[in-house]
């Protein structure tokens, strides 16, 4: 089953197919599946979190009546930097990950697909303002930029409150234990 972060909705399958006939080929190449050997956020891979963004961009941008293929196509490539980031940092001494990624992600899609103007400043600019030299050029740009982030957040807050929320119950459990014997 493919679904993106609070959905429900099987992506390769019915009510979503008009999403998946547009990110088919992606979906199916060895390239992409790459993605599902690098965590990003939280316990969430590179993959889905591209999904995600993927999805959402589809679905803003065909709510505004904008290019929602290319809102599918770049959300789902536009993290295709392929490494960890969370080890690469201190392998090659980077720091700067949130301000280069973008540009390596870009290279490594134009080495394996092709990508029109649009889908390409989507890919590049996705991290705008922190690039901030990079400037959307396309509306469809401003709406990956909202939803990658938008996805971020929801990808880092939703583990950190599941776990938080285990632990309450399991300190509850104990606190019951204890005051029952007292
Ligand atoms: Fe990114
Ligand atoms: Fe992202």
């Amino acid at each position: 089953m493919l679904n993106a972060i609070g959905s429900g909705i099987d992506l390769s399958d019915g009510e979503a197919s008009d999403y998946y006939y547009l990110v088919a080929d992606l979906l199916e190449s060895e390239t992409v599946k790459q993605m599902q050997d690098y965590i990003h956020h939280g316990d969430t891979t590179c993959f889905q979190h591209c999904l995600n963004v993927s999805y959402y961009n589809y679905k803003v941008c065909r709510f505004f009546s904008l290019n929602a293929r290319a809102g599918a196509r770049a959300g789902l490539l536009h993290d295709l930097f392929l490494y960890d980031w969370h080890t690469y940092k201190r392998k090659k001494g980077e720091r700067l990950h949130g301000f280069t990624h973008a540009k390596t992600a870009l290279k490594n899609v134009r080495e394996h697909f092709y990508v029109s103007d649009l889908e390409s400043d989507m890919i590049e600019k996705h991290m705008f303002p922190l690039n901030i030299t990079a400037l959307p050029k396309y509306r469809e740009t401003l709406v990956i930029v909202l939803v990658d982030k938008y996805c971020g957040l929801i990808e880092t807050v939703i583990p950190r409150a599941k776990k938080l929320s285990s632990l309450i119950v399991k300190l509850g459990a104990r606190f019951g234990k204890a005051s029952a014997k007292e």
